[in-house]
């Protein structure tokens, strides 16, 4: 059962994954409209992956005796500078989550919720797989920006490829 406490943390993690994939959905679209296939193709992708980070947080609610709530959500950016600052903001925001994640950890040691403890350890090894791969495309991004267009396309096409688990 869990207490008022981690119910309510829990709900507002809802919104956090929530904005996740819309920020995702955001950030593909801006990808598409510019014809950056591969890049729209991984974000629409990661914002599915974001969905399914949400929906895991509703069943672990209502299956341990609280009330999932679906939230209002923030509008995310539309706008980006280059497909580099697309991926540098994404990390930011990954950074977040997982500091909004290590929060809650605290939280369930606080209130030996340990069900839940437990529950958000798939979270924290997810936000440490997701964190490697932004850097690693800022990484490469960088690595062929001076290419120009050309480095633009080998990027775009790269991250067309990648998989998305
Ligand atoms: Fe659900 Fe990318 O964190």
């Amino acid at each position: 059962m869990l207490s008022k406490t981690i119910e309510q943390a829990l709900n507002q993690q809802i919104e956090y994954e929530g904005y996740a994939s819309n920020y995702y959905l955001a950030a593909a679209s801006w990808a598409d409209a510019r014809n950056l296939e591969g890049a729209a193709r991984f974000l629409y992708r990661h914002a599915e992956e974001e969905r399914g980070h949400m929906m895991r947080l509703f069943t672990y609610i209502n299956d341990s005796g609280g009330h999932a709530l679906v939230p209002a959500f923030r509008q995310p950016p539309n706008e980006f500078e280059s497909l580099l600052s697309l991926f540098e903001s994404l990390l930011q925001h990954e950074l977040e989550v997982t500091a909004r994640i290590n929060r809650m950890v605290t939280l369930c040691l606080q209130e030996q919720d340990y069900s839940t403890h437990h529950f958000l350890q798939w979270y924290v090894a997810e936000q440490h797989e997701e964190e490697k791969l932004f850097r690693s495309i800022i990484d490469k991004i960088k690595l062929l920006e001076c290419e120009g267009p050309r480095g633009l396309y080998w990027v775009d096409r790269e991250l067309g490829s990648m998989k998305v688990d």
